[in-house]
């Protein structure tokens, strides 16, 4: 069985008298602990079926059946507990939290909501998450501003995997991030996944980036998926003017670099 099923997926935007097709007819299938590179030039609509798969907001039309369930018509008390099974990591948490907010807490919030262990358990699963991403312990009293950006996001990574998901939709999870901590906070992604079973929708306009971590690539333009296929088919033989524009934006994917070499990136 698919872990996701997206079928005919649209959305509309109206602002300033401008009508705008953010989302038109996408279909695509993810399975269990794959990763699906989504790819596309800016405004093609990634961050709209990244924000529609979170229910963050609507679809005008299509369904959405992830972990066998129809995800769009969930409410409830089904919802929240489905919830925990699908979780994000975006560009920077700090917008996110209270800039006061300590580690201890951003990582408490997702254990005692979805009451993943008992209370008098949680410090130690809050340190042990911490440990899991390469952060030490300690730094569960830190406020989350006094932490550096590749930090942050292992404390996004750390949160997001605290629900134990079956899928963690990442948007633009590295972008803001210096090239060689880049590489490792995808090595770090790549690990948890072989470990846990983890599915990616791995948001990114970044063609150097997907190829190192993803299995399939979908290129996305003006609302539409365009193209869609396996991480080498898409980079060595595009069939799309998208795919093509996003390879020839990335250099060092001219050259010929192997493929799932996280230093590369
Ligand atoms: N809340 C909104 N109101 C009006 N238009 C919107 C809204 N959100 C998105 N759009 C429009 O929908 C289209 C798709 O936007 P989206 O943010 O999904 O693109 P994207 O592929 O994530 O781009 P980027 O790479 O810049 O993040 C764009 O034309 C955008 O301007
Ligand atoms: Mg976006």
């Amino acid at each position: 069985m698919m872990l996701l099923d997206i079928a005919d997926l649209s959305r509309r935007f109206s602002s300033g008298g401008r009508d705008v097709a953010a989302l038109s007819d996408v279909s695509l299938t993810l399975a269990p602990g794959e990763t699906l590179g989504l790819a596309g030039a800016s405004g093609s609509g990634k961050s709209t079926l990244a924000r529609i798969l979170l229910r963050l907001i609507p679809a005008d039309g299509g369904t959405i059946h992830f972990e066998g369930k129809d995800w769009l018509t969930l409410s409830g008390a089904e919802l929240r507990r489905r919830r925990a099974k699908m979780q994000m990591v975006f560009q920077d948490i700090l917008g996110a939290f209270n800039p006061r907010a300590t580690v201890a807490s951003v990582l408490d919030d997702p254990l005692r909501i979805h009451e993943i262990v008992p209370k008098a358990e949680r410090p130690g699963e809050i340190a042990a998450l911490l440990e899991r991403v390469g952060l030490p312990a300690s730094y569960a009293t830190r406020s989350i501003r006094e932490v550096s950006g590749g930090q942050r996001q292992r404390i996004a990574i750390a949160r997001a995997i605290a629900t134990r998901p079956s899928l963690i939709v990442l948007d633009e999870a590295v972008s803001a991030l210096d090239v060689s901590i880049r590489g490792k906070i995808l090595e770090l992604l790549v690990e948890l996944q072989q470990e846990r079973g983890i599915a990616y929708l791995f948001v990114s306009h970044d063609l150097a980036v997907l190829r190192a971590v993803s299995h399939r690539i979908a290129v996305m333009q003006a609302g539409r998926l365009v193209e869609i296929g396996t991480a080498s088919q898409v980079i060595e033989n595009p069939q799309s003017s998208a795919a093509r524009a996003l390879i020839a934006a990335v250099p060092r994917l001219v050259t010929g670099l192997p493929e799932r070499h996280y230093y590369d990136v």
